[in-house]
């Protein structure tokens, strides 16, 4: 599914993202010989898959590095960088909130610098990856990062960096809040009367179909929901109170900002 694999794949961190990240490369046939994990843990990653609890004296050659431990972190993680010989081909980084000149100034001169928002649906090759990089990256580097996504699902540069909280919010922090409507879908079946499981069950199979069938339909939601709504009728009826006043748009608007605000404000703390 890669053209080109990275000669060497050196993880710092792999927690819940990172995580699902290595295990679809290595179910598309990444080689887990290729792969570095460091994390203070040890625990082991996955078959195959050498983990380390400190920097090694040297990255090999065809390094490409994954920043993937907390934001908070990197200012320890980048002294100890330094110290490692030989440099990374590219610096990818999935650290929420810590812009590129963040991490320029922190990583080695004349880095290629790549940042990436994955959102956890990368594990099964459906989830979106948003990528930025500014002017100092060279473009074989920005190739062989998207080259890399793309396996995870949607790859998607974004022009504006400006726009990265806004766009973290959306796809990044999106799965949980649809994992919230899936909840609130059957909650509200089991307090009009259905049995909670049953409920819990019907809404997550209706969200799943639903949206396959929105993905593969080739017409826009909106469309969708407006041919099966007809005048009258029962859907109609449902719809009406989701659409009165725009309730459901103010109400995800809103929802968006204060994720995307909180990840303006953790970038000026950082
Ligand atoms: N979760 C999401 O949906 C999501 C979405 C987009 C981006 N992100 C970004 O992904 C990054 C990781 O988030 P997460 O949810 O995966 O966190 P997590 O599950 O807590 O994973 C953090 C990883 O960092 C490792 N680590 C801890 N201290 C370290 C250190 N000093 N040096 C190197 N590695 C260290 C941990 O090691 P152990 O395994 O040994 O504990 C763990 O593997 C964050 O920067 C976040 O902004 C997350």
């Amino acid at each position: 599914m890669v053209d080109a694999w990275p000669q060497h794949l050196f993880m710092v961190g792999c927690g819940n993202m990172a995580g699902q990240m290595l295990s679809r490369w290595l179910a598309c046939g990444l080689d887990p010989a290729s792969v570095t994990v460091l994390r203070p843990s040890g625990k082991p990653v996955a078959p195959g898959v050498e983990v380390i609890t400190h920097f090694p004296a040297r990255f090999p050659d065809g390094t490409a590095l994954i920043l993937g431990m907390k934001p908070h972190q990197f200012e320890n993680v980048a002294a100890e960088l330094a110290k490692v010989a030989g440099t990374p081909t590219m610096f990818i980084s999935i650290l929420a909130g810590t812009t590129a000149a963040q991490l320029r100034a922190a990583l080695p001169e004349g880095a290629n610098i790549v940042r990436v928002m994955p959102n956890t649906p990368v594990g099964v090759g459906q989830g979106v990856c948003a990528l930025y990089t500014d002017e100092l990256t060279e473009l074989a580097a920005r190739s062989a990062a998207e080259a890399l996504m793309r396996p995870l699902g949607l790859a998607e540069w974004i022009a504006d960096e400006a726009q990265f909280n806004l766009v973290t919010a959306l796809s990044g922090c999106g799965p949980a809040y649809l994992f919230r409507f899936i909840d609130a879908l059957g909650i509200a079946a089991a307090r009009l009367g259905l049995p909670e499981d049953q409920a819990a069950r019907l809404a997550l199979a209706t969200v799943r179909g639903a949206s396959t069938l929105a993905v593969e339909a080739g017409e826009s939601p909106g469309i969708l929901a407006d041919r099966v709504a007809s005048p009258g009728g029962m859907t109609r009826e449902g719809m009406n109170v989701l659409d009165a006043g725009e309730s459901l748009i103010a109400l995800l608007t809103e929802t968006l900002r204060a994720a995307r605000d909180r990840g303006e404000e953790m970038a000026r703390k950082a």
